[in-house]
């Protein structure tokens, strides 16, 4: 029995399997699985309960195989299909990044109502497994809107555990929100607010969800401290004639662990990846950028601009360069494929356009290739980060930390980020391609001293709550 459990779409390890037969463990990269993992480490009977996803992953799951601390769910494929693709990625994802093509989506019909049976069975799983394996009294930490059921679920199977979800993304306005089915909005409320603590990264996001949750379900909004002075917000709730139960509301704005990060970026392979794109650049600037290939990134805005940029300011014209990194994501969607595509595409045209014999404006990457990620960091003297909306951001917060001439952020007032970053930040309207274009100039021409003071202080901020206190100070609330 576990006493300390997290729950999560993805993982901290993936199996492979080979073709003899062998199965072969191996740990996910990325800031927020090693800090969380050095957090459970520390908590006697932790249990990190996930998917399987791939198909080594189903036949570790299948054997029995498992590492100490993991526990993989392996479901019905079509069933994890509908409800990750068809539910999280294709409506919530869209939902709460406020991304629908309105005039065409979105349409709840009866493929709809089929698809979230699926994504209802798929957190039922999840809730059960969590109630099989957690001691009396556990704490349970859920992650994010693939999982936003789960706490109503198990708070109905365990009403003696601690249960705290949260939302990595942001969460969609009430109004936005409000296009859900009413059923189908209950559901996601009701089944978030069997928490008993719910972060997010930021107030906007905290705000909304509030906002969301008092139009149907609340008997009130409540608003305190915690003994650390943290501020805290909370919903009281009543079901259908239940008890009055409160869900406090909390925001815990993750950051970024400086010592393991530099050292992951002062490794021999990215300094040999450093010395190449070095050699490739010159002695030209660099904007650096780095995402999935994600609607919501608005990498083609900032292609755009970066494009607007090379038409009204020829003096750019071979001086600088553009260092794009964008990592496939969800290709099973035709709508992340297209996207895709129109990235690749884009950078193709402005090349056509303005690039010479010795100079390509673009250097696109479309791979998930982190060490090349962490060489641009290194060089980065503009960093751009212009999402339409995002929970957090954590690329805007780990390029100042790495950059090493200091980098000048251009950042969209719809990041997680800004909240926290904007006051030596550029900020921009995502939608403003031409504000951005000029934000790109400016920060091109930012004296070297301005930049490496506000880089300075951007790290400050950045690692402020690096991913094992992020999770730490949640189970002292929780615990609180
Ligand atoms: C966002 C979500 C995460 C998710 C990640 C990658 O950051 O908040 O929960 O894991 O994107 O997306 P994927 O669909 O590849 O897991």
């Amino acid at each position: 029995m576990a006493s300390v459990l997290v729950a999560s779409n993805r993982g901290p390890l993936s199996y492979a399997l080979a073709a003899d037969g062998t199965l072969s463990a191996r740990r996910g990269g990325g800031g927020l699985v090693s800090g969380l993992s050095a957090a459970l480490a520390e908590q006697p009977d932790a249990l990190w309960v996930c998917a399987a996803l791939s198909d080594g992953d189903r036949e570790a799951v299948r054997r029995g195989v498992f590492e100490p601390g993991v526990r993989m769910l392996a479901l019905d494929p079509e069933v994890y299909d509908d409800a990750y693709n068809g539910i999280a990625n294709s409506v919530l994802w869209f939902l709460h990044h406020h991304l629908w093509d309105v005039p065409r989506e979105p349409v709840f019909d009866a493929e709809f109502r089929r698809r979230w049976e699926s994504y209802r069975a798929y957190n039922r799983s999840f809730a059960e497994a969590l109630a099989e394996q957690a001691a009396e009294g556990a704490e349970v930490l859920v992650q994010d809107y693939h999982l936003a059921l789960v706490p109503g679920q198990l708070r109905e199977l365990r009403p003696d555990l601690r249960i705290a979800h949260f939302t990595h993304t942001p969460w969609a306005s009430p109004d936005y929100l409000g296009m859900l089915p009413d059923d189908i909005r209950e559901e996601l409320l009701w089944g978030m607010l069997g928490a008993d603590e719910l972060g997010f990264h930021t107030w906007r996001w905290a705000s909304a969800f509030i906002g969301g949750a008092g139009i149907d379900s609340a008997e009130g909004v409540a608003q305190g401290f915690s003994p650390s002075g943290d501020p805290w917000r909370g919903v009281h709730h009543r079901r259908e004639g239940g008890p009055k139960r409160s869900t406090r509301v909390r925001v815990h704005p993750l950051g970024v662990d400086a010592d393991e990060l530099r050292s992951l970026a002062h490794r021999p392979e990215v300094d040999e990846r450093l010395a190449a794109l070095r050699a490739e650049v010159g002695d030209r600037r660099t904007i650096v950028r780095v995402d999935r290939t994600e609607l919501s990134k608005n990498v083609l805005r900032g292609l755009l601009a970066y494009r607007e940029l090379l038409r009204e300011r020829p003096e750019w014209h071979d001086r600088v360069v553009h260092l794009a990194s964008a990592y496939p994501s969800r290709q099973d969607l035709a709508v992340y494929r297209a996207y895709t595509a129109s990235v690749a595409e884009l950078a193709e045209e402005i090349n056509a356009e303005f690039g010479t014999e010795n100079w390509r404006p673009v250097l696109l990457s479309v791979k998930d290739d982190f060490t090349r990620s962490l060489a641009a960091y290194r060089m980065a003297d503009v960093a751009l980060i212009n999402p339409v909306r995002d929970g957090m951001n954590l690329v805007a917060k780990e390029i100042p930390v790495v950059s090493e001439a200091g980098c000048a952020l251009v950042l969209s007032t719809r990041a997680g980020a800004y909240e926290e970053l904007r006051g030596d930040a550029l900020t921009v309207s995502p939608y403003d391609v031409s504000e951005t274009a000029r934000a790109l100039h400016r920060a091109l021409t930012m004296p070297p001293g301005e930049r490496a003071e506000r880089t300075k202080r951007l790290a400050a901020t950045a690692t402020a709550l690096p991913p094992q206190r992020w999770f730490l100070d949640q189970l002292d609330a929780l615990r609180g």
